[in-house]
């Protein structure tokens, strides 16, 4: 996948507010601080795209943006900030469980991980939901930077066998850096094997 342009459409608050979903879109998902936003400006390849925060939460809307004026790329807030309150969890919940299971359009969510971190149970909850609604999703684990191969692979083996305790299979998993660009050609390719392109309604 080239990308050739990528342009901020709008942010919303409920799925209601959000472009018309006639075309592919892909969203990015994961908690608060994990490299959401950084993400998606290292595969667009535009710094300040997506706006970054050192302070987690920055995100808090659902924010579209168009690909080659031709597939939306989403970022969502972030969840499972310990500092963030029981009622804003219910928020979010809500408005962004609203736009996973019924965005129609959605292809795919890219769950990402800090590649530091062990298992983290809202992480594997989440993971555990969207199966159990049957919506694809690849994870990702962010910062590759930080830590060094060795650890990576300790930490990636023990999220995998976490995982292997309730899932019979892995989903496609992606390490990325948003400093060195890691990973940036592969879930490109990703998203190029795995997109379709929609019929605009008429
Ligand atoms: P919220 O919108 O608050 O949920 O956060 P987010 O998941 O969008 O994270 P964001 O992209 O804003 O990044 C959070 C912090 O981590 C920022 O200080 C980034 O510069 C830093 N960061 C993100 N990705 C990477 C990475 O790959 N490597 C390093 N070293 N730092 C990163
Ligand atoms: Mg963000």
């Amino acid at each position: 996948m080239i990308i050739r342009s990528a342009r901020f459409i709008k942010s919303s608050t409920k799925l209601k507010d959000c472009p018309e979903a006639d075309r592919a879109e892909y969203a990015f998902t994961g908690r608060s601080n994990v490299g959401k936003s950084s993400l998606i400006n290292m595969l667009v390849n535009r710094k300040k795209l997506a706006k970054t925060s050192s302070t987690p939460g920055k995100t808090q809307t659902i924010n579209h943006f168009i690909i080659n004026e031709n597939w939306y790329l989403t970022d969502l807030p972030g969840y499972g900030y310990a500092k963030v309150s029981k009622s804003s969890r219910k928020h979010w919940e809500g408005f962004t469980g609203e736009y996973i299971t019924k965005r129609d359009n959605l292809i795919s969510l890219f769950v990402l991980i800090d590649s530091r971190h062990e298992p983290l149970k809202p992480d594997y909850e989440f993971m555990n939901f969207l199966g159990l609604k049957g919506i694809p999703f690849a994870r990702v684990f962010t910062k590759s930077d930080k830590i060094s191969s060795n650890s990576l692979s300790q930490v990636m083996a023990a999220h995998d066998r976490h995982m292997l305790e309730k899932w019979e299979s892995l989903p496609p998993t992606f390490i990325s850096s948003a400093i060195t660009g890691k990973g940036r050609e592969e879930i490109l390719k990703y998203i190029e094997d795995t997109i379709t392109f929609f019929e605009k309604r008429p």
